[in-house]
Parts: C-alpha cells; sequence; structure tokens
C-alpha cells in the first residue's frame, strides 16, 4: 500500500518510550516511503480539535531518549465520551465524526495510536467507522492483555526500584518502617517488580488481597531483628473483604476513577497497630518522567518499525505485540478490554515468597 501521509498521536498517559516510537515510524516513513507525517497533538482531544502539525526529520532527531512526547496527550480527549463546556457546567458528547472529518480533511492514509487499552478501544470504534488505524501499546502499568510487555514498564520499575534503595538506608538509619506507594492502577506489576528487585520486605499488590494482620506480624517480627521494614504496595492494593483507594472521580474521563491514598492508609494503620514508627511515599507521576531504559528505547522503536511495516502492507486495525521475544500484529479486537493481570501461579509471586517477603496473605 502506498502510504503518503501518516497522521501519529499519542493518547492517554504519558510514559517514558512515546518518542522513540515516534521517531522509529517517522524517520522510515519519511526517507524511505517520502511520506508527510502529521503529528495530531494532545491525543484523542488534537483530533477532535483540528490540532496537528507537520513533523519535520529536525522533530525526530535526538528524541530516542527523551521522556514524555513531542506531540502532548491527554486522558480527557476520547472522542466518544467527549467533555465540552467549562468547569462546572461539562457535557458530554459524541464527537467521532469530528475525527472522521478531521482524518480525511488531513487526507490521510493511516493514523497511529500510540496508547493503552483507553486507547486502543477507541482507536477499533474509528476503525469500525472506516479509519486505517494501527495501535502501538504503552502503558507503565503493563496491564495489557494482548502483548507480553509494554514499553514504559521497565523504565517505571527502574524508578520505583532505586526509590527502594534509597528508601531502604533511611529506613535502617532511623529504625522505621516506609511504605511506598506505586501506580500501576488494577495491576501489581510495578509494585512487584520493583519490590522484589529493591528487596522490599512486604509488597501488596491488587491481585492477593492483604490481611492486615499478616502486616503488622512481619513489621513486628523484622523489628526485632533488622530494626526496619519496606512495604511497597500498589496503589490498586486493597485488604481482603475491603474496598480500593479512590483519590477522584472525574467524570471528563472515559474511566473517571484515579486510584491513591492506600499508602496512607497502611501506613498509619501499622503506626497505629504496632506503635512502630511509619513514614509513607507516594511515588506518583516520578514513575512516568524522566528517560526511557535502554529497554523501553528498543522496544518502541521495535514496536514502531513493525508498525510501519505492517501498515505498508496495508493491516489496519491491528496492534504491535511482544511475543515470545518477537514483535507482531494482532487484530485490535483481541487486544482491547482485557487486561493482565499477574497470574496466582507467577513466577514472581513465586520467587518473592521464597526469598521470604511478605505478599499480605
Ligand atoms: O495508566 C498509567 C497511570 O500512571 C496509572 O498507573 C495511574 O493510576 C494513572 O495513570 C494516573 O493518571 P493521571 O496521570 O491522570 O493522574
Amino acid at each position: 500500500m502506498k502510504l503518503k501521509r501518516i497522521g501519529i498521536l499519542t493518547g492517554g498517559g504519558d510514559c517514558p518510550g512515546l518518542n522513540a516510537v515516534i521517531r522509529s515510524i517517522a524517520k522510515p516513513a519519511m526517507s524511505y516511503y517520502n511520506a508527510t507525517v502529521i503529528g495530531i497533538l494532545d491525543g484523542y482531544e488534537g483530533l477532535v480539535e483540528g490540532r496537528h502539525r507537520e513533523l519535520t526529520p529536525s522533530d525526530v532527531l535526538g528524541i530516542i531518549n527523551q521522556g514524555g512526547t513531542i506531540l502532548g496527550t491527554s486522558n480527557k480527549g476520547d472522542p466518544f465520551h467527549f467533555p465540552m463546556g467549562e468547569r462546572n457546567n461539562i457535557r458530554i458528547v459524541d464527537a467521532s465524526q469530528q475525527v472522521v472529518d478531521h482524518y480525511r480533511n488531513l487526507k490521510l492514509d493511516a493514523l497511529v495510536t500510540i496508547g493503552g487499552d483507553g486507547t486502543q478501544i477507541i482507536a477499533h470504534k474509528l476503525a469500525e467507522m472506516g479509519l486505517n488505524v494501527m495501535g502501538v501499546p504503552k502503558t507503565i502499568d503493563n496491564d495489557l492483555e494482548a502483548t507480553e510487555v509494554t514499553f514504559g514498564h521497565d523504565s517505571a520499575r527502574a524508578v520505583a526500584t532505586e526509590a527502594i534503595d534509597r528508601l531502604q538506608t533511611t529506613a535502617s538509619a532511623h529504625h522505621r518502617v516506609m511504605v511506598m506507594e506505586t501506580m500501576g492502577r488494577y495491576a501489581g506489576w510495578i509494585a512487584l517488580g520493583s519490590g522484589l528487585a529493591g528487596g522490599a520486605d512486604i509488597i501488596l499488590i491488587p491481585e492477593i488481597p492483604f490481611s492486615w494482620d499478616a502486616i503488622f506480624e512481619a513489621v513486628l517480627k523484622r523489628s526485632k531483628g533488622a530494626k526496619f521494614s519496606i512495604v511497597c504496595v500498589a496503589e490498586g492494593a486493597k485488604p481482603s473483604g475491603g474496598e480500593v483507594s479512590v483519590r477522584e472521580f472525574d467524570k471528563k474521563r472515559t474511566d473517571p476513577v484515579r486510584l491513591g491514598g492506600i499508602g496512607e492508609l497502611v501506613a498509619k494503620r501499622i503506626e497505629d497497630e504496632t506503635g512502630l514508627e511509619t513514614r509513607v511515599t507516594v511515588l506518583g507521576h516520578v514513575q512516568r518522567g524522566g528517560s526511557p531504559t535502554p529497554f523501553d528505547r528498543i522496544l518502541a522503536t521495535r514496536f514502531g518499525t513493525v508498525a510501519l511495516q505492517a501498515m505498508s502492507n496495508g493491516e489496519f486495525d491491528v496492534m504491535t505485540s511482544l511475543r515470545q521475544n518477537t514483535v507482531i500484529t494482532v487484530p485490535l479486537i483481541d487486544a482491547i478490554g482485557r487486561q493482565r493481570l499477574i497470574p496466582p501461579d507467577s513466577q514472581l509471586i513465586f520467587a518473592a515468597k521464597a526469598v521470604g517477603t511478605c505478599l499480605g496473605d
């Protein structure tokens, strides 16, 4: 297929590696296919509102190591659930026809949608409306079922691991309990990965609802030996029989739930119940910022180059995916709406328990 004009957008929360994908599509598209690459600004929001700019070779020079996205992104621009109006007077409308109109006006042959599950669900709906879409999966959460790993995750896990290393020295100096809350939504990949790598004593993940008593027992035991404890808790973790901690509901988003607060709750309960001095660190968006790791740069580049090759073969309504260390494409319909959680028989869980980590069960 002749690819003359390619649109690219980055949707949802940013993560390290987005610029590496943009570069790996734009560079060969411009140099080998002589194509025009249109950067859509601020995700689907820009496509609804008609905000875009043509990328030049210099736009994609030296960006493989840059975090964020040169195109901007938004998690409030779902064209099928589009917020219009001001602060206290928000109406949700279907603006999908505007997207189709802008795609046609821009004379795009294809649209690359770099984003997580929400972005790819929208991409598939747009494919059903006749657009040639190509999905590229990203998220620090690593919770997309159709790919063994998403880029961005390794970088976030590295940040969280370094944070545990730093917390450990101060925890040890003051004989304290340090609770660290990671992101990850309903999946515990960041918490379990960084907790394992950083040697956390207790790791709480959404996949294993925890018992308060198991936590109290573990920190009390540690207080008699090592005299400090590191508790790594995923934002989606919850006590057995309890609910997740919600920070905010934002109706402008397709998924209005913003998780957060479990770290503070765990720290407070530990201090109240055991009398051990406890501090809490909420890592937050630090996990999404900064330079991608080499793993993420390489995976992002592989995803981008395979996406371009597949588009040139006329393959659309698909998403790139890593399977057994090979990047392939899978139909979007098979990839979306399925969360990849940590399975109970995961070797990560086995390894954590084998080295004496308390998982709260
Ligand atoms: O999906 C990525 C993620 O960073 C989650 O881990 C987190 O729950 C959420 O996005 C935070 O979203 P926001 O940037 O809107 O606060």
